[in-house]
């Protein structure tokens, strides 16, 4: 199915060329048919594949009716798991029931400061789980990155779901709010060890460098947490750990919750939509040197904060060359160029997930052209009921990313951890059930991650594709009774 669907986009495309390549040299003054035409291909690849991820879901409509928010089948039975029977503080959600807390000797205290995004940090919350879990450890609730671009005053409770998070994970491991008494003196006196973690370590790193550093200090302090734990070779338990953190432990509070369902509901009103994740916000450009577009002025913004940040180690970059080797975001014209070339209806609705587009109108307005029904939470909602998000980018990114599970199609514009936390969204129930419909004659089973033992960086993402979690028979540890 998915190939099939690759290949016809691509005959489209070819098929469209004439009116492409014109516009596109109009809107990108780029020179070399040929040239172009390569370019084309590899930027628009990472499009295609999800492209033809997310078609499913819209053309799963007639292999049934859509399944809203499905987990993989080993998470779903959490509630029926354990022991203790606890009240929900949501009044329509039955008793719900936790497991008993594990009793194991604690070998000290784990405080982390996660950094980056909102997806980067929820993967290295599940990370840090993991860590503390398989240390025997106590997780003090990780703190959230307001340092960054985004400047986001969010503490982990105004955006996560504080309690669910701690009963539901006390059968692994024991999470408080804030440190003992004792040593939240000893924090204040400054007298916690502190460190950033090595990246791409595996668990054996934390049990040999980390564990006797707690043992020895009592309180250790990971103060950054991007990329730490490896992706594979990892122990089973951890693998699942990660998952079940990511896909149960960790919600959105009400708030947040509520208030996705109010713009998924009145997207809903006027039929299908389209989410563009449209990663053409200021720190994306700074950052990854991609000025296509931009005028004098603009480039020169862009070069002196990509220098102003000193953690951002890539200074000098030639935007051309980066675009070529397909490592741009696709511009704002460039998507409306896309996904008018993908065939997609000008009459769809398309709620654009991102921040402030860098450069405004101007940059939009071909999207506009095309794409006529642009909407965002800020022309959805009023004002009043996005006053508590205004100025916290990660709680206005999990309404987008919330809206964006509920989306028809879903369209990245550039391959990150957002595009990869939807992707792993997509890639199970509904995606698996179509495949396997589509593939009944055929093996369409979750696929190995690829493994490249001395370039963890390159080798495929642990979240992307968490195939431990995806195979029903061999997991379901909370099943049983
Ligand atoms: C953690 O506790 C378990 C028992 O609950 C024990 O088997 C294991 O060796 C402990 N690991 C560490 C690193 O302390
Ligand atoms: C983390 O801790 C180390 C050692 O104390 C320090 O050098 C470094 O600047 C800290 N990093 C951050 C992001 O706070
Ligand atoms: C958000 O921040 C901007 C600039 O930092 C400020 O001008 C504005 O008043 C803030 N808005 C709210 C609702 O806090
Ligand atoms: C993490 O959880 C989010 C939603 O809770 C989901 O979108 C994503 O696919 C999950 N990824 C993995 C690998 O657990």
């Amino acid at each position: 199915m998915c190939r099939v669907e690759k290949s016809e986009r691509k005959r489209e495309m070819g098929g469209g060329g004439g009116v492409f390549k014109g516009e596109k040299q109009q809107q990108l003054k780029s020179g070399g048919g040929s040239r172009m035409k390569l370019w084309m291909i590899r930027a628009t690849t990472s499009v295609l594949l999800w492209t033809c991820i997310v078609q499913l879901t819209a053309i799963g409509e007639t292999w049934g009716p859509r399944v809203l928010t499905v987990w993989p089948p080993c998470f779903n039975r959490e509630s029926d798991a354990a022991s203790a029977i606890v009240q929900d503080k949501v009044p329509s959600v039955p008793a719900r029931v936790l497991p008993p807390k594990r009793v194991y000797k604690n070998n000290g205290y784990l405080m982390v400061s996660c950094n980056g995004g909102l997806n980067q940090m929820r993967a290295a919350i599940c990370d840090m789980v993991a860590i503390a879990r398989h240390l025997n450890v106590t997780l003090i609730v990780p703190e959230l990155d307001k340092a960054s671009f985004w400047a986001d005053p969010s503490e982990f409770q105004d955006i996560f779901d504080v309690d669910h998070f701690i009963t539901s994970l006390r059968d692994e491991v024991r999470i408080l709010k804030v440190l003992p008494p004792r040593l939240k003196r000893r924090l204040e006196l400054g007298r916690v060890y502190s460190m950033p973690p090595v990246s791409w370590s595996d668990i054996s790193y934390y049990h040999n460098q980390i564990l006797p550093l707690i043992q020895k200090y009592k309180v250790v302090h990971l103060n950054r947490t991007d990329a730490r734990l490896a992706n594979n070779g990892q122990p089973l338990e951890i693998q699942k750990l990660r998952c079940r953190v990511n896909f149960s432990a960790l919600r959105f509070t009400t708030q947040i919750e509520e208030l996705g369902k109010r713009v998924i509901r009145l997207l809903r009103q006027n039929g299908p939509f389209l989410v563009l994740h449209l990663r053409y916000e200021m720190d994306m450009l700074a950052f990854s040197g991609c000025t296509q577009g931009c005028n004098k002025e603009e480039v020169d913004e862009l070069t002196r904060m990509r220098y102003a940040y000193p953690w951002w180690k890539e200074k000098i970059i030639n935007s051309d060359l980066k675009r070529k080797d397909g490592l741009c975001p696709l511009t704002p014209e460039e998507t409306a160029l896309t996904l008018r070339a993908l065939d997609v209806d000008p009459s769809i609705q398309i709620y654009i997930a991102a921040g402030e587009i860098y450069g405004g109108q101007r940059r939009m307005a071909s999207l506009a052209a095309a794409y006529p029904r642009l909407v965002r939470k800020e022309t959805l909602l009023e004002p009043a009921d996005l006053r508590f998000f205004q100025n916290h980018s990660s709680q206005m990114a999990a309404l987008d990313y919330l809206v964006s599970l509920e989306s028809d199609i879903f369209v990245p514009t550039y391959d990150g951890n957002m595009a990869k936390v939807v992707e792993g969204h997509r890639s199970w129930d509904e995606f698996s059930a179509a495949v396997k419909e589509a593939h009944a004659d055929r093996m369409g089973g979750p696929s190995s991650r690829m493994v490249i033992p001395d370039r963890p960086k390159e080798e495929d993402y642990f979240y992307s594709n968490p195939e431990e979690c995806l195979q029903p028979s061999s997991f379901d540890p909370l099943s049983s009774t």
